[in-house]
């Protein structure tokens, strides 16, 4: 065979590099303005690059020059389209094309890791919508029983002493425990093997996503057939899930749908679904983590991040205690009790406007070509975002928007006829760390009730303070992701004031 010339080659390149070029041209995608660098093929490498590392300045950086409008950012494999402005995130929320539902199985390719069914049948939402919101009244008291057995495990040292505690690890422990006593019930909740596969699955999710983001799409279902985090943590908890839902099964065989003492936790909702559609235990477990991955480490990493905010604010502590106190006092540890607790849920919204978990929300894929009011052309398969932080740091939207100020909500509900509006789980154009719209965070209500539970029993029980002299450490941003700083320590000191187990 002859060796090709280095002009033949050189002139190979050219067409071919010219084919590409052409062809993104052509692409819609290619006259949506790009920020963070290059979008031409083969360079948009540096694109991704610069979003991993500074998605926050971008994002930022986008949102104000493109106000009205929309461009992209690069994410791993794929362009991700962010609208700014509020016309455009009630348009994104409200346009029936737009799928939250796929944007997620795309996101992390699901499908190749929990099977096709993961998130095309996703009867888990209603569940957690409806059922889970439903029962806060009867999970309230089971949440604070299991936080006063868990606490004095999580925070050694019965004395008077100050004992340095990493937050990080703290916040972990209490909330896959107190999640777990709703979604599986005693004693499943208190196993630590469960809890650990509970609590990791959502680092499974994500090493899955990242092996697959090395290979073309042909090979990801071998491959993850063959090697996945997420499957192994599936098939290791079967062990411990098995006996209970035959047991359930056998009560569902004995009674059908109803009996007294049914369990009112999670697995047994999705047994109640799972059963007439004849699905398998493994699709059952792996039914339940797909609620632990959307449940534990957004729930924890917000509790981190309020308490990292009541470290650097300490004046805001005993308000918010002296509030907790005189409630319970007259309404014992309830939920009707812990929903007039307006100062304890003003912080957290404001924790969540100022720090959150995600850069993005109202995420969506387009399922048809779309075209926005501003005349932006979305082909189908597009992937779309509004900007989360940009709109929470937005002066047109929020006073002094930069500026953390716990009370800023529960002042402003004070207001007549105001006295909804500015609660955590409320969404707006403006306010979106859950996303808005019919798509929402199903799980926002759970996740108020019981982030407010563990802080309002974490701070009748114990005084929290940082270190002398070290301020709230900074938070890590990779690509859309915003993670509160996962090693620092606080000093915690038993109040004494309850009964801890
Ligand atoms: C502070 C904690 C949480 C935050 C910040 C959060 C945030 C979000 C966001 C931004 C979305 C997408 C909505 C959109 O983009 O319009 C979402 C969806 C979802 N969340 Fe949450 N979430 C939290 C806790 C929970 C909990 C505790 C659960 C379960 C009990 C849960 C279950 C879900 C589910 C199942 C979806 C997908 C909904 C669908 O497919 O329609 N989340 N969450
Ligand atoms: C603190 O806990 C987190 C979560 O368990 C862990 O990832 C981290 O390594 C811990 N940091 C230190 C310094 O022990
Ligand atoms: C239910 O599934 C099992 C195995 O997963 C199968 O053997 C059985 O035939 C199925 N039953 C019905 C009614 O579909």
């Amino acid at each position: 065979m002859e060796i090709p010339s280095l002009n033949a080659i050189l002139a190979f390149l050219a067409v071919g590099g010219g084919f590409l070029f052409i062809r993104w041209r052509l692409n819609p995608l290619s006259r949506i303005p790009t920020v963070g660098g290059p979008s031409i093929p083969g360079l948009s490498i540096l694109s991704t690059v610069n979003f991993l590392r500074n998605s926050k300045d971008l994002l930022v950086q986008g949102y104000e020059k493109y106000r009205g409008s929309t461009f992209k950012v690069a994410l791993l494999d794929q362009w991700l389209v962010i609208v700014s402005g509020s016309e455009l995130v009630d348009e994104v929320r409200k346009r029936p094309e737009l799928s939250l539902a796929t944007f997620l199985e795309d996101i992390f390719q699901m499908k190749h890791t929990l099977g096709p069914d993961a998130l095309g049948d996703n009867f888990h939402v209603p569940i957690i919508r409806d059922q889970l919101t439903r029962s806060l009244g009867s999970a309230l008291p089971e949440v604070i029983e299991e936080l006063s057995i868990a606490l004095p495990q999580c925070i050694p040292g019965t004395s008077s002493d100050w004992v340095s505690v990493n937050v990080s690890h703290v916040s972990q422990k209490l909330i896959t425990r107190a999640s777990s006593r709703i979604f599986v019930g005693q004693p499943l909740c208190r196993n630590e093997d469960y809890l650990k596969i509970a609590l990791d699955f959502t680092m499974d999710v994500v090493n899955d996503r990242l092996t697959m983001s090395k290979m073309p799409d042909f090979l990801r279902t071998p491959v993850m057939s063959w090697t996945s985090s997420t499957r192994r943590s599936v098939a290791r908890s079967i062990p411990l899930l098995k006996p209970i839902i035959d047991q359930r099964k056998a009560l569902m065989e004995e009674y059908g749908a109803d009996w007294t003492d049914k369990p009112k936790d999670v697995l047994q909702w999705v047994l109640d679904e799972a059963v007439p559609r004849n699905l398998s235990d493994e699709r059952v477990a792996m039914r339940l983590h797909l609620v632990n991955f959307a449940a534990i480490h957004t729930s924890s990493n917000s509790l981190v991040h309020a308490l990292y905010d009541l470290g650097a604010f300490p004046e805001y502590i005993q308000p918010i205690r002296d509030e907790i106190e005189s409630i319970v006092a007259v309404d014992g540890w309830t939920k009707e009790g812990i929903s007039k607790m307006s100062k304890l849920d003003s912080l957290l919204r404001e924790s969540q406007r100022i720090h959150g978990i995600s850069l993005i929300s109202v995420t969506r894929k387009a399922m048809a070509d779309v075209t926005l009011r501003d005349g932006t052309f979305l082909p189908k398969g597009t992937c779309v975002a509004a900007a989360t932080w940009a709109t929470h740091y937005d002066e047109g939207n929020f006073e002094k928007a930069a500026a953390f100020d716990a009370f800023r909500f529960s002042r402003m509900r004070e207001a007549p006829g105001q006295g909804t509006k500015h609660q955590f789980v409320h969404t707006s154009v403006e306010y979106i760390p859950f996303g808005h719209g019919a798509h929402a965070c199903p799980g926002r209500f759970f996740a108020s009730n019981e982030i407010k539970a563990v802080l309002a029993f974490l701070l009748v029980n114990y005084d929290i303070q940082f270190e002398p002299g070290q301020s709230r450490p900074d938070n890590i941003f990779i690509a859309e992701n915003i993670l509160p700083n996962h090693d620092a320590k606080m000093l915690f000191r038993r109040r004494g004031t309850l009964e801890l187990h």
